[in-house]
């Protein structure tokens, strides 16, 4: 009998949820980890998003801890059935915390203690000191690296001379300003990563409006979005709201 090929089409997109902000919520009201209260879960909130077909959960361990805790990565570890994301900045304590709990992916990204939420992308070019050995502590115990950048060819050239494998593109400047010129730069670099042999993820100020527009980036593997998502759950529930996200990429 004579068999049909199957024509591999592109991978599907891949959703990361970034659940900072579940513990947000969580830190307003029970910033003691020994409350009989304590409420919401982060563990239920990871299990609602890879039921609706997350393909990983995301957090940031900040260093001033105003979200994620370092239990919460703890248990997140333990739970998580997809893959753990841990975002942090390159820093001796962080990094340890990294080659203990062994997520599957790292992203690299700058941190500045007064910013609401993570501004710029990590100066992969003028930090190459500091990177290269964390990067490469991380790949020796197993770990993927990705580099969260601002779109631009000096970044994404310095990210692939550091050997990382991921950029995470910064679509925040696009998503505030909805400008063609800030799209064609995440157009740009994405092409000039996917030539240097980097996976193309993206993420920052993704939401289900701009979604659209974000998805005809070339090159994408993986999206990392969190408050849009998680201001939407409010509404209609975690699990619902992953899924309209997962519909709307596809
Ligand atoms: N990717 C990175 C590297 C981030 O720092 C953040 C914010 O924590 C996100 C993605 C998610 O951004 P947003 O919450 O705007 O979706």
């Amino acid at each position: 009998m004579k068999r049909s090929k199957i024509e591999d089409g592109p991978a599907p997109l891949r959703l990361g949820v970034n659940i900072d902000h579940v513990a947000t919520l969580r830190q307003a009201r029970y910033p003691e980890p020994d409350s009989p209260n304590i409420e919401p879960d982060l563990n239920i909130a990871a299990a609602l998003c890879e039921r609706a077909g997350a393909s990983g959960v995301t957090v940031h361990l900040r260093q001033d801890r105003r979200h994620i805790q370092d239990r919460d990565v703890d248990r997140l570890r333990a739970g998580i059935i997809t893959k753990l994301n841990l975002e942090m900045g390159n820093t001796p304590e962080i990094l340890q915390i990294a080659l203990r709990i062994l997520p599957e992916d790292v992203c690299l990204v700058p941190e500045n203690r007064r910013e609401v939420t993570t501004e710029g992308g990590l100066d992969a070019a003028g930090g190459a000191k500091q990177l290269q050995p964390a990067i490469r502590r991380l790949h020796s115990a197993g770990v993927r690296v990705s580099l969260f950048i601002d779109p631009l060819p000096a970044q994404v050239e310095a990210a692939a001379k550091l050997e990382a494998d991921a950029v995470e593109l910064h679509t925040g400047a696009f998503a505030n300003s909805g400008r063609k010129d800030d799209l064609d730069r995440l157009r740009q670099a994405a092409g000039f990563a996917h030539a240097q042999g980097l996976q193309v993820n993206a993420g920052h100020g993704i939401n289900y409006s701009n979604i659209a527009v974000i998805k005809t980036i070339p090159h994408l593997a993986e999206l990392n979005i969190g408050h849009s998502i998680v201001s939407r759950a409010l509404f209609v529930g975690l699990e619902t709201a992953v899924a309209e996200m997962l519909a709307l990429m596809r």
